[in-house]
């Protein structure tokens, strides 16, 4: 049978980093491949115990339908501490629950986004919004990064030169992949250059709470009065990446036609979880558990800077990050980070290829991904040194 897939979806070619993924069915392999927080960060007791009272007393209301805006105690408590907390969202905004950010990402897009328009977005970027984007059917724009974040002298000038942008897409605070964090003075310049050219940005912000050290940068939502800024917010690396519960924040009218989209994708989100998260919320202090997951990441994350110091080539660059879960590894320029990743691979250690972070997966790119939340501190050690191993063979 010759199946007749929809063309924008036909185009979506499976990722050659499959394939250095299939080594992770490997037990012995080191996997710096992962996006979540140290397992022993998760709050599995606090859960255990509200869970249970949740089926003592609430079972009936967990197991019906709910409301595909979401929970109402949960989008209340949530939207109270983002806008005291961290002056996100106006009246004129609202708050959805989603099925994680990821929800959020492909909600907006797909309410927003005609087939043929463009979407500009940070080179490199997050894989899950890219091949959302594509998936609509979108063109993709990417604009380079330096240690600011988005570079706006190159935005501006694709903003000046590209027909039918509907959206710039960020991910200004401990960036995916790079763990970069985007300057307050670049959070302002973006702002200004999506006003003149009217355009929208999707702020997708799951890392800032994950803030090792620096003083906060504030949103670019907070700097927003005009509703240009769509709030994409998840408790996937605060709370649990599982019970996949993220929320939105946006103008009503958006909102409106998200949630129009979020009834024929999936109704609303596993409601068992909201509760969940609000019940949490309402009797445990979330602030006080990430200052604990902070303490831990920091700990890690100190650990995998220190072993690139040790063991990298020194021609290879590497982000400092903050915060966030990521380092971003630099080759010196025309070196393919794919074939070093190969050679990782045959070392029993997953890095992630900096060219499945690319709008154009082809074109070689010389950095990669590591994770520093997964690993053990030993592992971490075990791994920069195999890393460091592969690197003098390759760049020899
Ligand atoms: C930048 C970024 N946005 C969104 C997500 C989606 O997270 P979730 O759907 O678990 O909230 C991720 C997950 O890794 C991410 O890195």
């Amino acid at each position: 049978m010759e199946y007749k897939i929809a063309s924008h979806i036909a185009e979506m070619k499976p990722s050659a980093i499959r394939e250095i993924f299939k080594v992770l069915a490997d037990p012995k392999v080191i996997a710096l491949s992962a996006g979540e927080p140290d397992a022993a960060s998760l709050p599995k007791e606090e859960m255990a115990e509200i869970g249970a009272e949740i089926f003592a007393n609430e079972a009936a209301a967990a197991l019906q339908y709910g409301m595909t805006e979401g929970y109402q105690p949960l989008r209340d408590l949530t939207k109270k501490r983002m806008r005291e907390k961290y002056n996100i969202g106006t009246d004129d905004d609202e708050l959805i629950i989603t099925t994680g950010g990821q929800q959020t990402i492909s909600l907006f897009t797909q309410t927003m986004i005609d087939k043929g328009d463009t979407i500009i977005c940070e080179g490199p970027s997050f894989i899950g919004a890219l091949n959302a984007f594509r998936s609509f059917g979108a063109n993709l724009k990417s604009v380079p990064m330096d240690d600011e974040g988005m570079r706006m002298d190159k935005l501006e000038e694709v903003l000046a030169t590209t027909e039918r942008v509907k959206f710039i897409y960020v991910i200004p605070t401990f960036q995916n992949p790079t763990g970069r964090t985007m300057s307050l003075e670049r959070r302002r310049q973006l702002l200004e250059l999506a006003k003149k050219y009217d355009v929208l940005i999707l702020e997708d912000n799951p890392y800032f709470e994950l803030r090792y050290e620096g003083e906060p940068v504030p949103t670019i939502k907070s700097m927003d009065t005009e509703g240009r800024v769509v709030y994409a917010g998840s408790y996937s690396k605060v709370l649990s990446p599982g019970m996949r519960i993220g929320y939105c924040i946006a103008n009503k009218e958006i909102i409106n036609r998200m949630v129009v989209c979020k009834q024929v994708s999936d109704v609303h989100t596993n409601l068992y979880f909201q509760m969940l998260v609000a019940k949490y919320l309402e009797r445990f202090d979330l602030d006080a558990h990430i200052a604990d997951m902070c303490k831990l990441h920091k700990e890690k994350r100190d650990a995998m800077l220190n072993a690139c110091e040790k063991y990298f080539d020194k021609r290879v660059t590497y982000t400092h990050p903050n915060g966030g879960l990521f380092i971003w590894c630099e080759l010196p320029e025309g070196y393919d980070s794919f074939k070093l990743c190969q050679l990782i691979t045959e070392k029993k250690v997953a890095c992630v290829p900096g060219n499945a972070f690319s709008v154009d997966e082809s074109a070689v790119c010389n950095g990669f991904r590591m994770n520093f939340s997964k690993p053990s501190l030993e592992q971490i050690e075990t791994a920069c040194a195999r890393i460091g191993e592969a690197m003098q063979e390759f760049l020899k």
